[in-house]
This record gives C-alpha cells, structure tokens and sequence, in this order.
C-alpha cells in the first residue's frame, strides 16, 4: 500500500507501520517472505553485523556488556535470523558474546570471516596460509561453540577492504577442504573482484559475497551484485551506513524527512530494492538502532524517489 509521501509497507497494516516511523516508535518485526537463500540455509535480509559490539578500534570488550547483550538477545524477537561476526573482532570478543546471548542458535545462521588475525596493537594482519586458515575455523568452532560453522567467509584485501589482484586458489581450496572434513556448512568471500569469485567457483560452491557496498560507495560491485543475483547469490554489503564515516547527505535527509523516517532506514531501504540478492548486516550497539534499522525492511521507496537516491553514488 502506498502512501502519499513516497513510501510504503511490504507487510499488512501498512498505516500503523507508516504511524510507527512517524512516531519514531514502530518496532520493526520482518515480513515472512522477507528471506534469501545462503546454500540450504535461509536467512532474513535483514541481519545484523556484530562488529560495534567490541571495545574502541574493534578491539577488547565492549565499553557497555550489559547492553551488547541486550542487542543479541533482541535479535530472534525482532525475527532477525542472520548474525554476522569474525574471530578477529576482539579477538573472539563477538563470538564469545554470541555464543552467550544466543546459543544453540535454533533459527539463526552466524556468518563468521576467517583469513584475518590481529596483532598486539590492534593491527589487522593478512594470515591466509592453510594452516592459519585452519587454526582460525577451528578456533571460531570453539568460541561460538558449534561443530559446525554455518558460513564461513574467506576474507581477502588489503585491510582498508581493497580486493587484491590474483590468484585466491590455494586459501580458497584449503577451506573447501574443510568444508569436505564438516567442519563448515557453506563457503563465501569477503573484499574480492569478479575474478576471484570466478575462480573459487572452480573448486567449491560460493554462497554469499561481502564487500563494501552502500548507496554512496559503490565502486565495481554493480556488475558483481547483478551477476551474483542471476546466480542466486547473495551480496552483502558491509559498511551499509558508511562504517567509521557515517553516511551524509542532503539528498538522504531531505527524502528521510519527507518520508518522516531517518537517513539510516532510507540508506538501509535503497540497498534492499538495489537487488533481491542484496542482505543487510547493519551494526549497532544500540537496541532503538536495532530496532530502527529492521523496520526499514518494510520501508519502500516508490520509484522516483529510488532514482533520486540514485544520484547520490552515481
Ligand atoms: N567483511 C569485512 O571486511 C567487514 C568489514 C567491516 C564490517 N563488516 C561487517 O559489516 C557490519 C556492518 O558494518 P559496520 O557495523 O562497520 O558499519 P555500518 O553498519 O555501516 O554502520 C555502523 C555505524 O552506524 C551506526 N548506526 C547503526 N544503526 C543506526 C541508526 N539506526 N541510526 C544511526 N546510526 C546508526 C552505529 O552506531 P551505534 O552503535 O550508535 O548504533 C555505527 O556507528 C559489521 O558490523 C561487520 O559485521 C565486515
């Protein structure tokens, strides 16, 4: 149902819906059908990315334990059934919260990101060696206290999330062989080109895809998002609200006001009609975020105001 200012609601009861992003009050509880598959699993395309749940420079404990919990145990009620995490974000600190605030798990599918470790500074460290790639999976077993990882993503580049050049053969194929021993369900890659996930494709399925994405940065991805989607792969952007540099613009305030919602949801909604195949891991340390950001997956945008966002990335 539309309504007279651009948007409107996936879901029935689309005027309370409306009046919730009016009154800045609406808890966001997802559509059904608002899923995609990630190999045999399903997930919501709304997630959560868990990597504001750590302390400053996504290391140590987070400053408010207590309310990172919160945030997890929120997640099943809000109907949010894909978490997003890594053994480096700490380290083990998302894990460990996780793994307390949400095991066994039931519904829920955690993706987690090898192929990165952390240096006593808090330097992000390439380790990509089968043996270190090893190590890591076996390591993310242990902390989220599992005998099998649902997902895991080989996370490649530089740190500031710049896909290298050439082969990812020999990382890729030595968590294929561990997908073979069931230590892992599903394989993806995370800061990749085309290339590379053409070649992984050669040696083990790929089920997702994370890269920096949102409507502001959108670099060589389109092509990569629509050929992912023709495949029914999923795109995960991460960064989705800008990261460390929050998302600014006029273009998103001015639609987010006239809509009567923030920027973050606009943001949020323009990657949901971006693609089908496009799943969002929003982080927050914060519940009202949380719950902000999940009511923006029954926010959508009618057709000229999705080509007005448009320009903000082009
Ligand atoms: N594969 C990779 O290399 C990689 C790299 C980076 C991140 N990731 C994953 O992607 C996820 C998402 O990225 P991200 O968390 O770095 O960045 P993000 O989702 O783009 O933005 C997070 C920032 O937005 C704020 N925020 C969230 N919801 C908001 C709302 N409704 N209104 C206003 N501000 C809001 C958060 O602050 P508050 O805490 O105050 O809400 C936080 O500062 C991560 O959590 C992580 O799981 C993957």
């Amino acid at each position: 149902m539309l309504n007279d200012e651009g948007g409107y609601c996936r879901s029935t009861g689309c005027s309370e819906h409306y009046l919730g992003f009016r009154s800045r009050r609406r808890v966001g509880v997802m559509t059904q059908n608002s899923t995609y598959p990630m190999g045999d699993l399903t997930v919501t395309r709304m997630g959560y990315g868990s990597m504001q749940l750590t302390g400053p420079g996504v290391m140590g404990p987070p400053p408010d334990r207590d309310g990172a919990l919160a945030v997890l145990r929120a997640l099943p009620g809000l109907g949010v059934t894909h978490v997003d995490t890594a053994g480096f974000y700490g380290p083990h600190v998302t894990n460990e919260l996780i793994r307390e605030a949400l095991h066994p798990y039931d519904d829920l599918t955690v993706v987690t990101k090898v192929g990165y470790d952390r240096d006593e500074t808090g330097g992000w460290v390439p380790a990509n060696t089968p043996a270190q790639l090893r190590q890591q999976v076996e390591e993310n077993l242990k902390r989220l206290g599992v005998e099998a990882l649902d997902v895991a993503n080989l996370r490649l580049g530089d740190p500031m999330a710049n896909p290298s050049q050439g082969s990812i053969a020999e990382p890729f194929a030595a968590l294929a062989q561990m997908q073979a021993e069931g230590k892992i369900r599903h394989l993806g890659l995370s800061v990749v080109n085309a290339a590379q996930v053409a070649e992984a494709q050669t040696l083990a399925p790929v089920v997702t895809v994370q890269n920096l994405y949102n409507i502001a940065h959108r670099s060589a991805d389109d092509a990569l998002i629509d050929s992912l989607a023709a495949q029914g792969i999923s795109f995960v952007p991460f960064f989705p609200l800008g990261g460390f540099s929050p998302l600014q613009s006029s273009v998103l305030s001015g639609v987010a006001e006239r809509l009567h919602t923030r920027p973050a949801a606009v943001a949020l909604a323009w990657l949901l009609q971006r693609s089908p195949n496009i799943l969002l891991i929003p982080g927050t340390s914060s519940v009202a975020h949380l719950r902000e950001n999940v009511a923006a997956a029954d926010l959508v945008l009618d057709e000229a105001t999705a080509k007005e966002l448009d320009a903000i990335g082009a």
